[in-house]
């Protein structure tokens, strides 16, 4: 017998030993996979285009969240070729990267709605929403007409985007400052923009709900499913991830 398999045979056959060995073997698999994250601030890479939501959108995503869409939504494109024909490009990890909580979800009872923003118009959403069956008979989905009878109440939305900076999401000062008033602009088509344009490049500004006297939880909604995976311009090519 050689020396190594009789060395082998003694660590066989002694458990404390085999379990000291065990533990180191596996200790270095572990470090190698984990510490080279200590030394990395970011393991999502960024994408162009990607930007934090306006207030106004993100008052939208909390009613989606607080009305459970995300039961029957999910709003994760997989990188397989039925789910791009029917939904578009594969969702990259930097389209979710300033979502807390995020909305990737676990089921599909409904379609997918990572790139739903401008597949249809804000009167087809206001119609869908308030009773799903006029415009898709043979739809499932509740309706939520009070989303347009409510009035948008969205609470200190400068509180709500500096919490979201403790978790990195990178609002200025300037956005937080102006948040509460950003929220009314978005949705005010009369309104002067050219700030809130420039904070938030691509943001869309008009009355979501097509009754211009009330800022409504519908306008909120519509603002947000509106935006969804329109910031990644996929259309001139491959859109660029770029490692920091
Ligand atoms: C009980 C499950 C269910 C819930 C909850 C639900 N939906 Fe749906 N949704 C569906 C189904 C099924 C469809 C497909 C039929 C249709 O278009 O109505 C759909 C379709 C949609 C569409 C059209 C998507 C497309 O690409 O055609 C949008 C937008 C949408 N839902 C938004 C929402 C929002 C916003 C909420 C929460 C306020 C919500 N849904 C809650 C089941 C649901």
């Amino acid at each position: 017998m050689s020396k190594l398999a009789h060395h082998h045979k003694k660590l066989e056959r002694n458990i404390t030993l085999l379990a000291v060995f065990a533990f180191i073997a596996v200790a270095i698999g572990g470090i190698v996979e984990i510490a080279p994250l200590f030394w990395i601030d970011n393991t999502v890479e960024e994408v162009e285009g990607v930007r934090p939501y306006t207030p106004l959108e993100l008052a939208g995503r909390n009613i989606y969240v607080r009305e459970g869409c995300y039961t029957c939504h999910s709003q994760m494109i997989r990188p397989f070729r039925d789910e791009v024909e029917r939904y578009g490009h594969y969702s990259l990890a930097a389209e979710s990267m300033y979502d807390h909580p995020f909305q990737w979800g676990s089921k599909r009872t409904g379609p997918d709605l990572a790139r739903v923003g401008g597949r249809y118009s804000d009167e087809w959403h206001v119609q869908h929403l308030t009773d799903p069956r006029a415009v898709v008979p043979e739809s499932i989905m509740p309706p939520y007409a009070f989303l347009a009878e409510k009035k948008l109440d969205p609470g200190d939305m400068a509180a709500h985007l500096r919490t979201m900076t403790r978790v990195g999401v990178p609002y200025s000062e300037d956005d937080i400052a102006k948040a509460n008033e950003d929220l009314a602009i978005q949705a005010d088509p009369m309104a002067n923009s050219s700030d809130l344009e420039k904070r938030y490049p691509k943001v869309q500004i008009r009355d979501f709900d097509g009754n211009p006297n009330k800022l409504s939880e519908m306008d909120a909604v519509i603002a947000y499913l509106q935006m969804l995976g329109t910031l990644v311009d996929f259309e001139s090519g491959e859109a660029q991830e770029q490692p920091r």
